[in-house]
């Protein structure tokens, strides 16, 4: 199956889809294209349920800094929650499953009480006021989304970190925030085992602390340490709160979250999102890239540590009303069957995950879907990574059965939300190909010296020409660090644009093909993580004089990490295996297992130019087993790139 094949939307679908074909996509974006602001202004006075009408669509004056819908007030959890109670507050909002095959169902109103209870209890008992940070360090149970919500209803902002991430990397995150409450839980359950979660926020509040207050959720009942006057249990407390609490009023551009992620320098940067623009768009692309009905059942696999689990599992579905399904396991766990059990058991319709975990579920089992009534699937997506066409075909016909829409959704944490994607009844899709802007994005791939839209097949960077309303708002306590990270690449008609970091490419059709970043950012299994973040865990390994990491194509990570390491001692390694265990150690306690290496070299030295600048580009050809065709002759000790050669081998 090549790139050039292509499928047309299924018709039948297609007569009842909210976009129904091309012509109605293209009236949109002609629409936006001639009155953007009219545009805007109508879907967020459609859209959203307004306290105070806003006074102005979008002010620009301070660009790169915008704001949107200024004057207008609302609340997020009002805008998921309480606006729902009318129409279906008996409708499942939330359809839990957790590790061990226990299902809950949690109906709007019953999500109300909780978020509400939640809400009052960060409020009455934590003294949590607007604008507040509180990290959210949680499995994938009911009380993370609740917890999320309770926070948008008082207005605190939340940040939520991965529950994969280390003590040290939760610590960061904490301290760059500045947050006085962390909400954790015990633990959580995979692969029917107990893992636990509270000793790594205790680890992570050792020494000196903004942390005031730790609300535990008891969700495995393992024994854990308790620090009186700082950790509560919320399966005691939360009983006794009053089940109604008055939202905040919250300002257009009032902070909704942070969401730490990397970048191709330095620590992790706090990406913020803001209220109404956000919230906006996060429903809008339910609506139209998934195109969930009244009765439909959402699956999005991605856990709520990453933005697609902020925008798909809790903000977007239930934004627009819909009923999204939550997961704690491990998808292969008992075997490769369980997400199509999953489809089979809760009729689920839409399903979203990324091509890491359908590369998985392909190889380890690959006719697991034909056991199971896949019947109900309407919609496929995917998101994270590129995908390969054997994985897209896979996903096509054995789980799509030649009849579902594939939305290969590109996007990032800063896009708030989809900004190149298919719609599944209008767009005719290619494997692989992200296809076209979605109505309202001004996506353009531009050449970085001219600021000039490439050609066809031509390389370029993706890049958004105009503000959008889910676009990131600024970098938690660095506004430089979000102009130059975002701002400082590319300029159209010598205005600076919104440069995402990957490069892209125009085919004959006009359809966006994504070919993955051009900057020192890996995408590991769908993780993205800097080359810079790892590289400083290694240094932390005493006998560490130099490392340099970067990205190598892998199978099924998409991407796996490759590290260079110059030691200090002279004599070589004594005992490899164990600075190889040495090393990852401190990578686990850096950060944590997703930056694992895949490979470690300890090499004599590093190719670098004669003002000391690492050849990474060099470091990425050994890695991939490519020969050096560059010129090293002008490097500093041009020997060097031969013996690593030697070594990778
Ligand atoms: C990076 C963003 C957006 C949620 C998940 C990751 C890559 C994302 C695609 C796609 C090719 C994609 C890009 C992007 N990416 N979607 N459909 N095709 N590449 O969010 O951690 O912010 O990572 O993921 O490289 O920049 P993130």
């Amino acid at each position: 199956m090549s790139q050039k094949q292509v499928f047309k939307p299924n018709r039948e679908f297609a007569k009842d889809a909210r976009i129904k074909n091309m012509c109605e996509y293209q009236a949109l974006q002609d629409y936006a294209t001639e009155d953007y602001e009219g545009f805007w202004g109508d879907a967020a006075k459609e859209k959203l349920d307004w306290i105070e009408p806003f006074s102005n669509v979008l002010d620009e004056s301070k660009a790169p800094f915008v704001n949107w819908f200024d004057g207008g007030k609302l609340n997020v959890s009002a805008q998921c929650i309480d606006r729902h109670l009318h129409v279906r507050k008996n409708k499942a909002a939330i359809i839990f499953e957790g590790d061990r095959g226990d299902v809950q169902t949690i109906t709007y109103l019953d999500l109300y009480k909780h978020v509400n209870r939640f809400a009052n209890l960060l409020r009455e008992d934590f003294h949590v006021k607007k604008g507040d940070r509180v990290v959210i360090y949680m499995p994938m149970i009911p009380e993370a989304a609740y917890a999320m919500l309770a926070c948008a209803r008082i207005g605190a902002i939340h940040s939520i970190v991965f529950g994969g991430f280390s003590s040290e990397a939760l610590r960061d995150r904490i301290e760059d925030a500045e947050a006085k409450v962390v909400i954790t839980a015990d633990g959580a359950f995979r692969k029917e085992q107990p893992y636990m979660l509270k000793p790594v926020v205790d680890a992570a509040l050792t020494g000196k602390t903004p942390v005031k207050k730790v609300l535990v959720v008891q969700r495995n009942h393992e024994d854990v340490e308790w620090v009186a006057g700082r950790d509560y249990s919320y399966n005691e407390m939360i009983s006794q709160k009053k089940s109604k609490c008055e939202p905040e009023v919250m300002d257009s551009e009032d902070p909704l979250f942070l969401l730490y992620t990397s970048g191709s320098t330095g620590k992790p940067k706090g990406v913020q999102h803001n209220s109404a623009g956000y919230i906006l768009w996060a429903q809008m692309t339910m609506e139209w890239v998934f195109d969930v009905k009244e009765n439909d059942t959402f699956w999005c696999t991605a856990d709520i540590g990453w933005i697609t689990g902020h925008t798909y599992i809790v903000y977007g579905p239930l934004a627009m009303g819909a009923t999204t399904m939550m997961f704690e396991g491990v998808i292969t766990y008992p075997d490769s069957g369980r997400p199509w059990k999953m489809v089979e058991d809760h009729k689920i319709n839409q399903f979203y995950t990324a091509p890491t975990a359908i590369r998985v579920l392909h190889k380890t089992g690959e006719h697991e879907p034909s056991k199971y009534d896949l019947k109900s699937l309407k919609v496929l997506g995917t998101v994270g990574e590129p995908i390969d066409p054997p994985a897209w075909k896979w996903y096509y016909e054995e789980v799509g059965k030649g009849k579902c829409a594939i939305v290969d959704t590109y996007w990032q944490t800063e896009t708030g939300g989809h900004v190149i994607s298919p719609l599944p009844g209008a767009t005719p899709i290619k494997p692989g190909c992200a296809t076209l802007p979605l109505p309202g994005i001004m996506a353009e791939i531009l050449n970085p010296a001219t600021g000039e839209k490439v050609g066809v097949g031509e390389k370029g960077y993706m890049c958004i020409t105009k503000p959008w309303p889910a676009q990131i708002r600024g970098v938690w306590g660095d506004e430089e660090r979000y102009i130059k990270s975002y701002f400082g690449d590319v300029e159209k008609d010598g205005k600076p644009v919104y440069f995402s970091g990957d490069g892209a490419v125009y085919d004959e059709d006009g359809y966006i093909t994504i070919t993955g970043r051009t900057d020192d950012v890996m995408n590991v299994s769908g993780h993205r993580l800097g080359t810079a973040e790892v590289e400083a865990a290694i240094k932390k390994h005493d006998n560490v004089a130099e490392v340099a990491v970067v990205g190598k194509p892998h199978p099924i990570k998409g991407e796996g990490i490759f590290a260079y390491i110059v030691l200090k001692c002279d004599e070589g390694v004594a005992d490899e295996v164990e600075e190889v265990k040495a090393i990852n150690n401190i990578i686990k306690k850096e950060i944590g297992s997703i930056a694992l290496c895949d490979d470690i070299v300890f090499a004599p030295g590093l190719p670098k130019t004669r003002s000391g600048k690492i050849m990474r580009r060099i470091l990425r050809a050994i890695a991939k087993g490519e020969k050096i065709t560059q010129d090293i002759s002008t490097l500093e000790d041009p020997g060097i790139v031969a013996q690593i050669e030697e070594m990778v081998k």
